[in-house]
This record gives structure tokens, sequence and C-alpha cells, in this order.
């Protein structure tokens, strides 16, 4: 069954790249980002993983949990992680998950049997402290993911979480920010100190809270 936004994020355990894993226990008090590859040895996937190594240290300042998927064993993932760093200058940082008997896919609805029978699509779950499901992502296997985005939502989903505030359009870190509807003129003024200007009614915009 597809996994929608507020589901508790299915628990597993799988053997990774870093030894067996039991998913809930992993994440601990964490945030998670479980992404799924089509395949080992592919080219797209190839560049992704080299990328979100690279970027693992802005994941770590965002006490966020990488772990990937492909649906072939840990002993070609640990093949494949040689032509990682080789390729892409960067070792793999995460665990891979070994899925060969689809399990974790199958759980997570990965496999997409009308644009493939076999291989995962690439998914993206973003799973809160409270293991609910924040966030998901679908591309085709032809389209590599932007892990600048998946960083970004990170951020509009931590500030989110602790503030009455929702993220406009193309939002980035520092810009200003939208007081929710649900909030009153009266306990705006109380919320956001810096202050509100509001374009209409339901249209308030203030400064970032939280820095
Ligand atoms: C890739 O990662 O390059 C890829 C995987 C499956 C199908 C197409 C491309």
């Amino acid at each position: 069954m597809a996994i929608r936004l507020g589901d508790t994020a299915p628990d597993f355990t799988a053997e990774t790249t870093e030894g067996t894993i039991h998913f809930h226990e992993y994440l601990g008090d964490s945030w998670g980002v479980l992404f799924s590859h089509p395949k080992d040895f592919t080219p797209v996937c190839t560049t992704e993983l080299g990328a979100f190594s690279k970027a693992k240290a802005e994941f770590d300042k965002r006490d966020t949990k990488l772990i990937g998927l492909s649906v072939d064993d840990v002993t070609s993932h640990n093949k494949w992680a040689g032509d990682i760093e080789e390729t892409q200058g960067e070792a793999l940082n995460f665990p891979l998950i070994g899925d060969e008997d689809r399990k974790v896919a199958e759980l997570y609805d990965m496999i997409h049997p009308n644009a493939d029978n076999t291989l995962t699509v690439r998914s993206v779950f973003i799973i809160g402290p409270d293991k609910k499901v924040k966030l998901t992502l679908t591309y085709p296997a032809s389209t590599g993911r932007n892990v600048d985005e998946v960083l970004r939502v990170l951020d509009s989903l931590q500030l989110t979480a602790d503030y009455k505030v929702a993220t406009p359009v193309n939002w980035k870190e520092g810009e200003d920010v939208i007081i929710v509807p649900a909030v009153s003129d009266e306990e705006a003024k109380e919320r956001f100190p810096k202050g509100f200007k509001a374009l209409k009614p339901y249209l308030r915009v203030t400064p970032q809270p939280n820095l």
C-alpha cells in the first residue's frame, strides 16, 4: 500500500553495507532520509550516491541520518562502492541496504510496475524524529535527484515543526516565511516579535523566526 504523509514509517531489519540495521533503532531520535536506487552499477545512481556522500556533513548538521537502498545484495553494493569513490571523488559514507528480495522496496511501495516490473523508482522519504513520514518524492529512473532540494525541504520541515509558519515558493534558509492562517494577528504579534507585513489578511510575511 502507498505510504502517505503522516503515516508511521514502516520498520524493518535489513543487511546493509554497514551491517544489520533495525531501521527505527538506526534513526533513534534523529530525522531520516530513506531513498531508493533502481540497481547497482547504473550511471545516474552512481552520481547520486557520490553527491549524497559529499553532502553528508550538511545532513549531520540537520541531525539527519541517510540510508539508501538498491535491489542488489550487499556484496554487489560493496564492489559498486569502489566505483562510486573512484568516479565521484567521495566514498559512500552512509548505509546502503541490500534488498535483493525486494522486501523493503515492497514495504515502501518503491516498485511501480507500470514504470518497471523489477527495478525501483527513485523514491525519497523524509522521516521525522516521531517516525512519521513528512515528505515523499518519486522520480523516474532516468532523472537524478537534487540533493539541495532534499536539504531545502529538511530546513522547511524542521522550521515548521517548531514555529507556526509555512515556507513560500522557492524558499531557502534565511528568507522570510509565512505566518499560518490559523494564527490571529494578536497572537502573531506575540509569537513573531520581529513583526510582520500583511499583504492580504491571509498572507502575512515575517522574518525567519529562529535566526
Ligand atoms: C541509472 O541509475 O543510471 C539508471 C538506472 C535504471 C534505469 C535507468 C538509469
